[in-house]
């Protein structure tokens, strides 16, 4: 099969790209714009792998989605693309509107026109807005109802009404996985878990938000690839599938954790200015995919968080070039009045 996984030079896309060379004999090929977080040095070993090929092009230009649909015919899309930091939403909205909303409706609009076995959305937790942080026994179900918070999250919940709604109309075959926060290698450091180590590992201040006690439900990356790869090739069309392990932490908790693992004072911890609108406590009932797809978490976050330390000890350089690069005047744009 053919599989094209935009935003494959992302995150969570790029790791999928491993996981799916590793594991499976399939096509790959990665289509993205390549923004601020997209970056080919993620890709250069899967360069090396002739089932592998990246195309750049952008999801909401109607001309490039064309382009690579006629000279491709996928068999399956993946939709990682997207932009994905909720605190540049509140700066800047429109490119998440342009790019996550239309980005998404120009793929739909291509899948329909030329056919494909599926079309999967990979979707966020975040469009359920989020649970109070004294109610430990509330957690996200599919069912319960679409309440966003931030314009990133808005942006996320109007993608994933548009896929419910080609599939309703057109019975384009779509499923859609929401998920909760992802760690891993690759992950930019403008996220928190890489940026306390990013700054951490030069002795520079670790800015939390409020008094850090903000709950995010951790998940490592591969878990998450693992989840969206059952879900493409054997989820039932139509679906909604929530991914979680059941691994929820405040922020202090995390910082804490990962400056023990890198041998670091928590002097280094400095309260900040909280994000407007901060959701309080994210966490998921993956009951479903367990139940349907035999799905499970297979890291815990200590070994998580041990290897994902060791990869960013390992591979300074790449996000050394990120955080020496136009990533600083983010940082001074962002932090310098917090
Ligand atoms: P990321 O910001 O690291 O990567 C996004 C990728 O999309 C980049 O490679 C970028 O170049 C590309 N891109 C952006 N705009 C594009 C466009 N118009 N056309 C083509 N490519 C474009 O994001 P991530 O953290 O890897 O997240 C991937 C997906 O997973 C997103 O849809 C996000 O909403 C979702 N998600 C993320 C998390 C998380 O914890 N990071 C959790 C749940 C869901
Ligand atoms: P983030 O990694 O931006 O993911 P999301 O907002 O999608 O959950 O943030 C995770 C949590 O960490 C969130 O509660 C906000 C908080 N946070 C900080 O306290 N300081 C920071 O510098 C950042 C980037 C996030």
């Amino acid at each position: 099969m053919k599989i094209v996984v935009t935003g494959g030079a992302g995150f969570i896309g790029s790791n999928f790209v491993y996981y799916e060379l590793n594991n499976s004999a399939d096509e790959i090929i990665c289509f993205d714009a390549l923004t601020y977080a997209g970056n080919l040095e993620t890709l250069e070993d899967a360069q090396k792998n002739e089932r592998f090929r990246f195309i750049r092009g952008d999801i909401s230009s109607k001309a490039d989605v064309e382009a690579l649909f006629e000279n491709e015919r996928p068999d399956i899309v993946v939709n990682f693309a997207a932009e994905s930091h909720v605190d540049r939403s509140i700066e800047a909205p429109d490119l998440f509107l342009k790019t996550n909303i239309l980005g998404t409706q120009t793929l739909l609009d291509a899948c329909r026109k030329y056919g494909i076995t599926r079309f999967h959305q990979v979707s966020t937790d975040e469009v359920y807005g989020d649970l109070p942080l004294d109610r430990p026994d509330l957690f996200f179900t599919e069912d319960t109802p679409i309440k966003t918070s931030s314009p990133y999250s808005a942006s996320k919940a109007g993608a994933d009404l548009l896929v419910q709604a080609y599939h309703r109309t057109y019975a384009l075959p779509v499923t859609i996985t929401r998920c909760s926060n992802n760690y891993g290698p690759y992950h930019f450091p403008e996220k928190l878990i890489p940026l306390i180590i990013s700054r951490a590992l030069g002795d520079n201040t670790i800015p939390v938000y409020g008094k850090g006690e903000n709950v995010r439900d951790w998940l490592y990356v591969e878990d998450h690839c693992k989840a969206i790869d059952l879900v493409m090739r054997k989820g039932t069309v139509g679906e909604v599938y929530n991914i979680g392990g059941h691994n929820e932490k405040t922020n202090l908790e995390v910082v804490k954790t990962v400056l023990a693992k890198l041998g670091k004072s928590e002097d280094l911890i400095t309260f900040v200015t909280d994000r407007p609108g901060h959701d309080l406590r994210y966490a998921i009932n993956p009951e479903k995919i367990q139940k349907e797809l035999g799905w499970a978490p297979e890291t815990d976050f200590d070994t998580g968080i041990e290897k994902t330390v060791k990869w960013y000890l390992d591979n300074k350089k790449w996000w050394e070039n990120i955080i020496n690069g136009s990533y600083r005047d983010y940082y001074e744009k962002m932090y310098s009045k917090r």
